[in-house]
């Protein structure tokens, strides 16, 4: 057991840094160290988690400025003599401590239409390509953490672009739906326009802090791209429109 310094977010929006001296021991991971802290000096410390299995999405949190699922880092990724900070995500308003209120992300997800089958498919007729179950299973994945929407730049540094962006998270979902051969709806125009996919330039930082490892940015937010591509700038799509019939 070692004692290692952590500088841990206390209070709300208007809160600071408060250092704590935590025991640690081998093979922990930062969440441990958080409850051996309410544990001991802090136990009005306010800390989302549930699963303590990287499963339940709900312990996300930024540590040193990154955000990580707490229950998932594990404390030796850090030399012995460095300062742990432990800070809600950054993008989302902090309620108290580490705990942030994340509603925005519900709210994101329920402007998405939902699964449209079409009506003339009896139960049991339709059969799926298993190249078409693997792809929306990578998809199926997530768990909900959050840590994608909170690391990328579009919200994290620009809080007026919220609105217009629903984030990696939800254009994932968005492409999911959209590639689903059973799906009838089309996204695309919507994906653009509504779910702000134009504002995503590609930076991977999504794709680099997700936890299930989905390729977030080359499986679900390029091949999007190129759909609306193909919808927005198909000159026989565009003349329908024009003449009415698309
Ligand atoms: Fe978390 Fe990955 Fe899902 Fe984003 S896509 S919410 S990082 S599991
Ligand atoms: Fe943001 Fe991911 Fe695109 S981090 S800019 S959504 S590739
Ligand atoms: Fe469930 Fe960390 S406690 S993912």
């Amino acid at each position: 057991m070692s004692e290692r310094v952590f500088r841990v977010w206390r209070g709300g929006a208007d809160g600071g840094l408060a250092e704590y001296r935590v025991e640690v021991n081998e093979g922990e991971v930062v969440l441990d160290a958080l409850h051996r802290l309410q544990a001991t000096r802090a136990p009005d410390l306010a800390v989302r988690w549930n699963c303590k299995a990287g499963k339940c999405g709900s312990c996300s949190m930024e540590v040193n400025g990154m955000p990580r699922l707490s229950c998932m880092t594990r404390m030796s990724v850090f030399d012995e003599d460095e300062t742990v900070t432990v800070t809600p995500l950054r993008t989302f308003p902090v309620i108290r401590d580490l705990v942030c209120d994340v509603s925005f992300n519900y709210d994101k997800a329920r402007e998405i239409p939902s699964f449209t089958p079409d009506p003339a498919t009896s139960p049991g007729d339709f059969r799926m390509a298993q190249v078409d179950v693997e792809r929306s299973q990578e998809f199926r994945k997530c768990i909900e953490c959050f840590l994608c929407n909170s690391v990328c730049h579009v919200i994290r540094d620009h809080e007026e672009n919220q609105p217009h962006f629903s984030g990696p998270r939800f254009l994932m979902r968005v492409a999911e739906l959209e590639m689903h051969p059973e799906d009838t709806a089309d996204r695309r125009l919507i994906a653009q326009d509504e779910f702000g996919l134009g504002y995503c330039n590609i930076t991977k930082c999504c794709t680099e802090v997700c936890p299930e490892g989905i390729h977030i940015t080359d499986n679900a937010l390029i091949p999007m791209k190129e759909r609306v591509a193909d919808r927005k700038y198909d000159p026989l799509v565009w003349l329908g429109s024009k003449i009415g019939v698309r």
